[in-house]
């Protein structure tokens, strides 16, 4: 009777899965721990006490943990910690289950798999023992399934994956372009925003999802969400560190009462863009403390929740410790926090560069930007034809025959405000 078997989910698709649906299992079998594991059937009242005991354990640990995270109540009445786990870099199961481990109770994920991996995100919950209940689940709809029908098997899939609900669900973005979707996406988009958030309205009222919200928006687009909503948003998702802060767009959630969840606090979003870590190696957030605990700290005070993101097990567990006893451990006054305000906006934007790629081949080229994540496809120019792209010194492209999937060459950018390089394929020929 207490022969232990894996508790039934109502996930067993894994259409994100790299491993087949064999080693997934035994993945979960051999990581399956104490909490998602039953007593097999024929003994039902023995696994109800036995459930019982191990999610009262649960919620106990969690209360009684010094470093618990407090929450916040959505307009709904859904509450939720302050302190989460980014995704972001495609988390494996194992970041996620230290995290849970460690006492967080919220991740945020997303089903961009050139991004982040949900399914890892689930197996790590499922790892970590912690019940699906005591933890927020954070995902996002792709662009490119923007439309009722397309966005509608989208929230099914992921509340399948994640034990029957999402609890929070956004939408990444608003819009596709070329680079995030592929150059065809305007055949192959079913719809828009605006179908995507009428299925998730309806799934909404069905109780799959228990808030829905947005990412990567500004405040115009919020106040037109608003206008247009029937379940007005609940969570909006944004850029904020200390150097880029989203004033206006948090005043703007503050006015509509939607909680704001501030994404790349630590400043990966600067690096991302070439440039040294504004935020990490800030002397001026230094003057207070640890730089990543103060933007943290920063963020949590001006009302933000917080999702960091760390691959190390000594950094998820810092992150997890910004609470203690429910009070922050970076103690920062109002002078400080006016102080972390006015660097908004600060850094020199000098670095810009304005990067032309004049195409003097016989053939259309295509234009990759070699980001952190991979390449991303950023134009295309037709033969005599230039494409121009803001950029950033440091920052490399690529070149590629339209027809081609291997790249002919790859450009450094230099230091030069404006500069111009000539892209042709020197062996190029008949496509024979
Ligand atoms: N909606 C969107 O479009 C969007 C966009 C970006 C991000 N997000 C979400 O927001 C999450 C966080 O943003 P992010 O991934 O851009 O990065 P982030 O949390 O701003 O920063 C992550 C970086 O900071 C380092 N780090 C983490 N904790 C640290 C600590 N205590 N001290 C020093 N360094 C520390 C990490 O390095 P180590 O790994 O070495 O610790 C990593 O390089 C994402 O994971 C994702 O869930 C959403």
């Amino acid at each position: 009777c207490m022969q232990a078997s894996v508790l039934q989910d109502a996930s067993p698709r894994y259409p994100n899965a790299a491993t087949t649906p064999s080693t997934r299992l035994i993945t979960r079998v051999s990581h399956a721990p104490a909490a998602l594991l039953t007593p097999t059937t024929g003994c039902a009242s023995m696994r109800n006490l036995w459930l019982i005991f191990m999610t009262t354990q649960a919620a106990l640990q969690q209360e009684d943990d010094p470093r618990a995270s407090p929450t916040i109540k959505l307009s709904n009445g859904v509450v939720m910690p302050r302190v989460g786990y980014g995704c972001a870099g495609k988390a494996s199961a194992r970041y996620v289950e230290r995290a849970l481990r460690e006492g967080v109770r919220l991740i945020d994920t997303a089903q961009a798999d050139e991004w982040y991996d949900e399914a890892a995100a689930a197996d790590g919950l499922r790892a970590s023992g912690v019940s699906r209940d005591d933890v927020t689940v954070v995902t996002k709809l792709h662009p490119k399934n923007h439309g009722a029908t397309t966005a509608r098997r989208l929230i099914d899939e992921s509340a399948q994956r994640f034990g029957g609900y999402v609890d929070v669900f956004l939408q990444h973005y608003l819009a596709c372009w070329d680079g995030l979707c592929g150059k065809n996406w305007r055949n192959t988009v079913e719809g828009d925003w605006r179908d995507s958030w009428r299925a998730m309205e309806a799934a909404y009222d069905e109780g799959l999802v228990k808030a829905i919200g947005v990412s990567n928006v500004g405040p115009r687009e919020v106040d037109e969400l608003v206008k247009f909503a029937r379940i007005k948003p609940h969570v909006v998702q944004a850029w904020m560190d200390p150097f880029h802060a989203s004033v206006e767009l948090r005043k703007t959630c503050e006015k509509h009462n939607i909680r704001f969840m501030a994404y790349s606090t630590l400043g990966t979003q600067w690096s991302m863009q070439g440039r040294a870590n504004p935020v990490l190696s800030s002397s001026k957030l230094r003057e207070f403390g640890d730089p990543a605990r103060v933007a943290l700290s920063w963020a949590l005070l001006r009302n933000a929740v917080v999702i960091p993101r760390s691959f190390s097990n000594e950094r998820i567990a810092a992150n997890a410790r910004l609470y203690d006893g429910g009070v922050l451990t970076v103690g920062l006054d109002a002078a400080a926090l006016e102080a972390i305000d006015a660097l908004d906006g600060t850094l020199d934007q000098s670095d810009d560069v304005q990067a032309v790629f004049a195409n003097d081949g016989d053939e259309n080229v295509v234009l990759l930007w070699k980001g952190p994540d991979g390449d991303v496809e950023v134009g295309s120019a037709a033969p005599g034809a230039s494409v121009e792209i803001s950029t950033y010194r440091g920052h490399e492209f690529a070149a590629k025959l339209h027809r081609h999937e291997e790249a002919f060459a790859t450009y450094q950018i230099g230091a030069a405000r404006r500069q111009t390089f000539r892209v042709r394929d020197p062996e190029a020929g008949p496509d024979l």
